[in-house]
């Protein structure tokens, strides 16, 4: 008995590739990988699984940052995502103020953090209010987008050689001082570039310059990646040509300050989006910013934009619907899925459900999740019992960030899956092959005061053994195909925790807890489950 428990404990440091005796001392620099069709994120030569957070634009200050990680703490993530304001770091052409990301870097390894750093250059949010003020005051060098009318718009040419050599510079200059300060303890791990690009008011740029390259070929290196004969943007996209050629050129420049960055310190970058509605009808540049690289265009962009790592989308909308469409659409073979931003967290009447939305993309095999502006909330708030949804998000990221070296790797090999709870008590089957797990939610339909959406994650550790981590739910192991008079039985539930990646067992599950299924809690916890038959 003893040394079964001792081989089903020692099995998942092995596959998991625990660490070696001989690791290095300075791993490699974080990078995308890919293996089978599935991503990960490396961070520390092993698989990291972004349990993240977003602060306010404006909160890159050290005024506000104690708040930050007050809360961050509180919610147990592992992540920061961070600002950088190129109007701060280049007040003057060519003289960079490091003073925010130092502080930056310095206050998230005093709070063991890592942080994606988002650089806020020529766009956010579609304009270019980030811009420094010697950029905004020569718009003669630097030419705004126009409408097809000749108007001006918020927002700088993406066909400017000047804009584009200065964006450059700036971003060179970033990129040049984490290599400097932070190669060897690799507390940045990613970085956004421009936040959220494109244009509203027009579809597509009516400069000069704009127009001259709209009347002209489509270029060879679109053509070939999206298998299209030659030909003018019209006559190769038709109807979708202004939109195409919006978004060839916003990813062209973005994928130049990408470069232009990574020959300097070669982090993951990443661009991301603000979406298209997936479930009603879109305009381009009225309803969503045209040119940015919303789901019909990411073939553009992954052609135009190769050192652009990852697509990814901003998911403000509510429904699961929306949300398991979203996540289909930028979880592709060449697009590891990340959500960078998320609803949820920034406004505590109107506090959603985050942990739902983390299982439904955990589901997705997504390398991470991060709910935007957690600085919003008051700086008690999960400290005082205050804001029970906040509570039982907190316990949610608490038990996966105290795992997230074995979910990131189990997420890699492409083991996870995951229920959800939907608007009524309903019941989710997960295909396990021999076995399914039959989830049920709410686990206690007379007595439970429901207050969360219950999530459940399952993964095969070994022939017929199981992780299971839960909140509020029911779980039952049956065969999926039994025999005759081949009925299920639990052979051992170990419940648990993980030290890195060895689990450690802290009890052992039977009698009333095993009898009639497995229960979860609000708290949720971490199981080993062994199933047998007689
Ligand atoms: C999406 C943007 O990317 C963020 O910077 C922020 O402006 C949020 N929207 C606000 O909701």
């Amino acid at each position: 008995m003893r040394d079964a428990l001792i081989v089903f404990v020692a099995i998942l440091p092995i596959w998991l590739g625990g660490a070696s005796p001989h690791a290095q001392t300075v791993p490699n620099l974080p990078k995308i990988v890919n293996r089978d069709g599935r991503f990960a994120l490396m961070v520390d030569d092993r698989p990291f699984f972004i349990l993240g957070t977003q602060i306010h634009n404006s909160s890159s200050w050290p005024v506000s940052m104690p708040k930050v990680w007050t809360l961050a703490e509180g919610l147990h993530a592992n992540t920061i995502e961070a600002p950088i304001y190129w109007e701060q770091f280049e007040q003057s052409p060519g003289n960079f103020d490091y003073s925010t990301v130092d502080m930056l870097i310095h206050e998230a390894r005093q709070h063991q953090m890592r942080l994606i750093i988002l650089w806020f250059g020529t766009w956010k949010n579609a304009r270019m209010h980030y811009v420094p003020q010697w950029i905004k005051s020569d718009l003669a060098k630097y030419p705004l987008m126009t409408k097809r009318d000749g108007d001006s718009l918020d927002v700088l040419s993406p066909y400017s050689l000047d804009t584009l050599h200065a964006d450059q510079a700036a971003f060179a200059a970033l990129m040049r001082h984490l290599k400097a300060v932070d190669s060897t303890k690799q507390t940045v791990i990613m970085v956004q570039v421009e936040n959220e690009s494109g244009s509203l008011g027009t579809v597509r740029d009516h400069t000069p310059k704009a127009n001259k390259l709209f009347s002209g070929p489509v270029p060879q290196q679109l053509l070939t990646a999206l298998h299209k004969p030659s030909g003018t943007w019209r006559q190769v996209f038709g109807r979708d040509a202004d939109e195409f050629f919006a978004a060839y050129g916003v990813a062209s420049f973005i994928n130049q300050v990408a470069a232009a960055g990574k020959a300097e310190y070669a982090l993951p970058m990443y661009c991301n989006t603000w979406l298209r509605d997936p479930l009603e009808a879109a305009y381009p540049g009225k309803s969503y910013p045209s040119g940015g690289p919303t789901f019909n265009v990411i073939n553009v962009w992954k052609a135009a934009a190769p050192n652009v790592d990852l697509i990814v989308p901003d998911i403000y909308f509510a429904s699961r619907t929306a949300w398991r469409k979203i996540l289909r659409e930028y979880s592709r073979p060449n697009n590891p899925l990340f959500i960078p931003e998320t609803l949820g967290m920034s406004d505590v009447d109107d506090l959603s459900d985050v942990s739902q939305y983390l299982f439904l993309a955990i589901g997705a095999n997504a390398i991470g999740f991060s709910p935007f502006g957690i600085d919003s909330l008051p700086l008690g708030a999960f400290a005082n019992n205050a804001y029970p949804k906040l509570e039982d998000d907190a316990a949610t990221f608490r038990v996966l960030e105290s795992m997230d070296q074995v979910l990131a790797e189990l997420i890699y090999r492409g083991k996870v899956q995951t229920a959800v709870q939907a608007r009524k008590p309903n019941r989710v089957a997960l295909d396990l092959g021999r076995w399914t797990a039959i989830v049920s939610f709410p686990h206690d339909p007379i007595h439970a005061i429901r207050r969360r959406d219950g999530c459940v994650l399952v993964a095969p550790l070994g022939q017929d053994q199981f992780l299971v981590v839960g909140f509020d739910a029911h779980v039952d192991f049956v065969l999926t195909h039994p025999e005759m008079r081949e009925h299920p039985r639990y052979l051992r539930v170990e419940e648990g925790t993980y030290q890195g990646t060895a689990w450690k067992s802290d009890r052992w599950l039977n009698g009333d807890e095993t009898d009639s299924g497995l229960d979860f809690g609000n708290e949720g916890s971490i199981l080993h489950v062994r199933v047998g038959t007689y």
